[in-house]
């Protein structure tokens, strides 16, 4: 899928499809209202008799509209104007790019909204070509036929400055493709993605974009003590692996850490799930995904910043060589702990991951993580848990979420939580002892690996898998919090 800008007029522009938005509860104003003088009123006339209302992802094809150089016209709506926002603009296109992809097409024109409150049309042009991302790739990556053709082209239309909007059509393709990736990652069956292969990925995306890598394999991972990591691997006839990438633009300027966790497979362990619990583990790695996609971006943007990114891959199973519950582990950061679940092995991989990140420098850490069923019964699906040691670095963090138009929610990281992780016989034990302030205790538990270095955990647990499809994606595999951290980069 190509992005491409345009000014010429809209009629005038040869497409299989043009596509108009709408407002709801407002006259026809801009490209709508051209389009409905070119077509001797006809949108007017569907408003009036009630066909089209403008709601959100209202789709209204026209097939034949022979005033127009396109070859069909599709009308979307966007709800009413002041409730718009990056995030609903994602939708309605999402919701746009669904439909027309089902059938095949190649080239799509588009007129893009005009005053969305508070956006800039940089802004809205980004918003609108992730909406064509999200909804024109698809989950069916191993069905014989896809049931998606995404267009070769999506041509952007903009009433004026065209120019001034190349650096965001560049950046929206960049970061649609860096969301799709991670998309994708979680959407390979585990069979295929485990912590190996997943690392060769890494390689050859770092290559081709030109990131400094390092994949730690099982002796350098001993050699660098990372035993609560190995502990967790231990069960699995896959070997696990670290993807160490960095991007080193921004001189003596500091560092950013980027942490995911990557369970290619979580099966519990010892500790086993019931099938339920277990269908969709292999979404476990989109910590990891998250952070590979954003890697790409931020090197693909050239942005002048420095950012490591920590990648800690592992496969939890079951096994004779499994790690056991009472078995106490000793960390990279000499930290002991008692494993009193196998299922608790997200924290258990970031511990030796983000006092890595530590000891490599970086200044300020994210952590991305599926790491509680607890954080979604607090938040939800689509809205990630934050969690952190420094209100500075949370805000900051927090910002670049809402710029993105991502959902995450600040969680209370009060000293007496601490006391959820007590053990009679380590420093801490691996779960919390409770059924309550789950997502808490994990982040309590991370808190003792990052020092005094300002740190951010998302619990993106709740959205990085959609279990059903909606009308703006597939279900599968999300890609969320790719954009955020790209933002984040950005404004660091
Ligand atoms: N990967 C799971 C968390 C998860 C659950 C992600 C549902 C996505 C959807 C994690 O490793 C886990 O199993 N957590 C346990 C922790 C518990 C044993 C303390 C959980 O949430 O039940
Ligand atoms: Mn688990
Ligand atoms: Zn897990």
């Amino acid at each position: 899928m190509h992005l491409s800008l345009q000014s010429s007029p809209l009629a005038e522009i040869a497409v299989d499809w043009l596509v108009v938005c709408l407002w709801e509860k407002e006259a026809l104003t801009g490209a709508a209202a051209t389009i409905d003088a070119k077509l001797g009123g006809l949108v007017s006339k569907l408003c009036e008799q009630g066909d089209v209302a403008g709601k959100a992802k209202e789709l209204t094809p026209l097939y034949q509209c022979p005033a127009l150089a396109a070859r069909r016209l599709l009308l979307v709506g966007l709800g009413q104007r002041d409730r718009c926002d990056f995030a609903a603009l994602v939708s309605a296109l999402g919701a746009a790019a669904k439909v027309l992809s089902s059938k095949p097409v190649q080239r799509i024109a588009m007129a893009l909204p005009e005053g969305v409150p508070g956006l800039g049309a940089d802004v809205v042009l980004r918003a609108c070509a992730h909406g064509f991302y999200q909804g024109s790739s698809s989950a069916g990556i191993r069905k014989s036929t896809n049931d998606r053709t995404p267009p070769t082209e999506v041509c952007f239309v903009a009433s004026a400055s065209g120019a001034s909007l190349e650096p965001s059509v560049r950046r929206a393709e960049i970061e649609g493709r860096a969301a799709n990736l991670a998309r994708e990652l979680v959407n390979i069956p585990p069979c295929d993605l485990y912590p190996e292969s997943f690392a060769e990925r890494a390689l050859a995306i770092a290559g081709k974009v030109g990131l400094d890598v390092k994949i730690l394999d099982e002796p350098a991972l001993h050699a660098e003590r990372m035993n609560s990591l190995l502990a967790v691997a231990c069960g699995s006839e896959r070997p696990p692996r670290l993807v160490v990438l960095q991007h080193r633009k921004g001189g003596a300027k500091p560092t950013l850490g980027l942490i995911g966790k990557g369970v290619t497979f979580d099966s519990g362990g010892l500790s086993l799930k019931t099938t339920d619990q277990m269908v969709d583990m292999k979404c476990d790695m989109a910590g990891a995904a998250a952070v590979l996609g954003a890697m790409q971006a931020i090197a693909e943007l050239a942005l002048p910043v420095n950012v490591l990114g920590v990648m800690a891959l592992v496969e939890n199973m079951p096994s004779g060589k499994a790690m056991k519950l009472g078995d106490v582990l000793r960390a990279r950061n000499g930290k002991t702990i008692e494993v009193l679940n196998t299922d608790a092995e997200g924290r258990l991989i970031l511990a030796d991951a983000l006092a890595y990140a530590v000891d490599l420098k970086a200044s300020h850490l994210v952590d991305l993580a599926t790491l509680t069923g607890a954080c979604m019964v607090a938040l939800g699906y689509d809205v990630a848990g934050l969690m952190s040691n420094n209100d500075a670095w949370s805000q900051k963090v927090l910002a670049a979420s809402q710029a993105a138009g991502e959902k995450a929610w600040p969680l209370p990281m009060f000293a007496h939580y601490k006391e959820m992780i007590k053990s009679d016989v380590a420093d801490m034990k691996n779960t919390g002892g409770s059924r309550y302030a789950g997502a808490i205790s994990a982040a309590k538990f991370l808190e003792e690996f990052v020092g005094e270095t300002p740190w951010v955990h998302l619990d993106i647990a709740g959205p990085s898998w959609a279990e059903k499809e909606n009308a703006s994606r597939d279900a599968g595999g999300t890609g969320c919090f790719v954009r955020t951290l790209i933002e984040l980069a950005r404004t660091y």
